[in-house]
């Protein structure tokens, strides 16, 4: 029972904010506290599959104490952007990898896939109802959450026989407070993030859940992010709360951490490795330690560092704390390459360098 086209009933929301109040809110964005008037729905129960596709005014869903998500936490979400090109054109990047990845996380879930063309579907239809909250200015675009949780009223641990699929917008301007600076981050002492055969490689809300502690111990050190060493021998660099890593070496290659199961496969990580291949530097995704970090940036094997993911874009990573020490990198300043990938990415995004890839979607 996979619908892969429904008809999505279309509800303008008879009270969106004013115009002022909204060009007034883009002024001074941060990240992910405006939303936009309208959200995307679609429904799925066992026995009718997905249905009831509609685009209505954004409201809370009514939901049963009992509902499984509230006890086992059976959810999972997306994030992407949609850009306001420098025609202006809006334009989404590489909305079918969303799609796709939102289904591995179904799948390790035990949740329904959606179908792609559903999700994409839902996703456009929300993006042409919300067009004009898509700010234009520089560093800032419409985040999108596309989610998907268990609404069933049942206190047995099984999968749901009932989900909402949402997609709600949020209009942002930079991930971290200090806009496009160098991150600073903790290296997390106590807590790693997914084990072998868990759920890292899945973007489930629990993921998130257990490392809020981790973070918090980051803010306590007075650092951005906190980054996790692997569960098996805590040695090896995996990722950050919310974004992938790379290490720029001082021959000019570029080191990520494997996709094993246990980080995220990021899109803004696959996308980069391929921009930085095109640009003539070599990527290796193996594993990195810690101490030989450390080691590298004191002999001056190791340059640069970043952070990237699609709500922090690519943050180069200016220092690094641990409870043993702290080193900065690159005096604290971001370095060419991260910034020549930066550039590189962001100019594809927004429609001012070749999309050679073809990586746009344009709605
Ligand atoms: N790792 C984690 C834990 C994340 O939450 C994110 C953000 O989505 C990423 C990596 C980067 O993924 P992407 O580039 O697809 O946004
Ligand atoms: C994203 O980058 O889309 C995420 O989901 C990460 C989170 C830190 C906002």
């Amino acid at each position: 029972m996979q619908q892969d086209a429904l008809t999505f009933a279309i509800r303008p929301n008879a009270s969106p904010m004013p115009e002022a109040d909204r060009l007034k809110a883009f002024e001074n964005l941060g990240f992910g506290t405006l939303f936009s008037d309208h959200m995307a729905v679609i429904r799925w129960s066992a026995d009718k599959g997905w249905h009831s596709a509609e685009v209505t005014a954004r409201a809370p869903f009514p939901l049963d104490p009992a509902a499984a998500v509230l006890h086992y936490a059976q959810e999972i979400f997306e994030g992407m952007k949609a850009y306001r090109a420098a025609d202006g054109r809006a334009v989404l990047f590489r909305p079918e990898e969303n799609a796709r990845r939102f289904n591995e996380s179904a799948r390790r879930m035990a949740m329904p896939e959606l179908p792609e063309a559903l999700f994409l579907e839902a996703v456009e239809q929300l993006v042409r109802a919300d067009a004009k909250w898509i700010p234009a200015a520089e560093g800032s675009s419409l985040y999108l959450r596309p989610f998907m949780f268990a609404s069933e009223a049942f206190l047995g641990v099984r999968p749901s026989k009932e989900y909402i699929f949402c997609v709600i917008a949020s209009p942002v301007g930079p991930y971290f407070k200090g806009g496009a600076k160098p991150v600073s981050i903790w290296v997390s002492e106590h807590y790693t993030r997914a084990a072998a055969g868990g759920t890292g490689a899945a973007k489930c809300g629990g993921n998130y859940a257990g490392s809020l502690v981790a973070q918090a111990a980051a803010y306590e050190h007075g650092c951005d992010q906190v980054v996790f060493l692997d569960a098996a021998e805590h040695r090896w660099l995996e990722e950050l709360g919310g974004m992938n890593v790379f290490i720029v070496m001082a021959d000019g290659s570029l080191v990520t951490p494997p996709l094993g199961g246990t980080i995220l496969p990021g899109i803004t990580r696959k996308s980069l490795i391929a921009l930085a291949k095109d640009l003539g530097y070599t990527v290796r995704e193996e594993r990195y330690a810690f101490e030989d970090w450390k080691a590298d940036v004191a002999s001056g094997k190791a340059k640069e560092a970043f952070a990237c993911g699609t709500a922090a874009v690519v943050a180069a990573i200016g220092k690094v704390k641990s409870p043993d020490g702290e080193f900065v990198i690159n005096a604290g300043e971001t370095g060419p390459v991260t910034a020549k990938l930066r550039d590189t990415l962001v100019g594809i995004q927004r429609g001012q360098t070749n999309d050679a890839h073809g990586w746009l979607k344009v709605l």
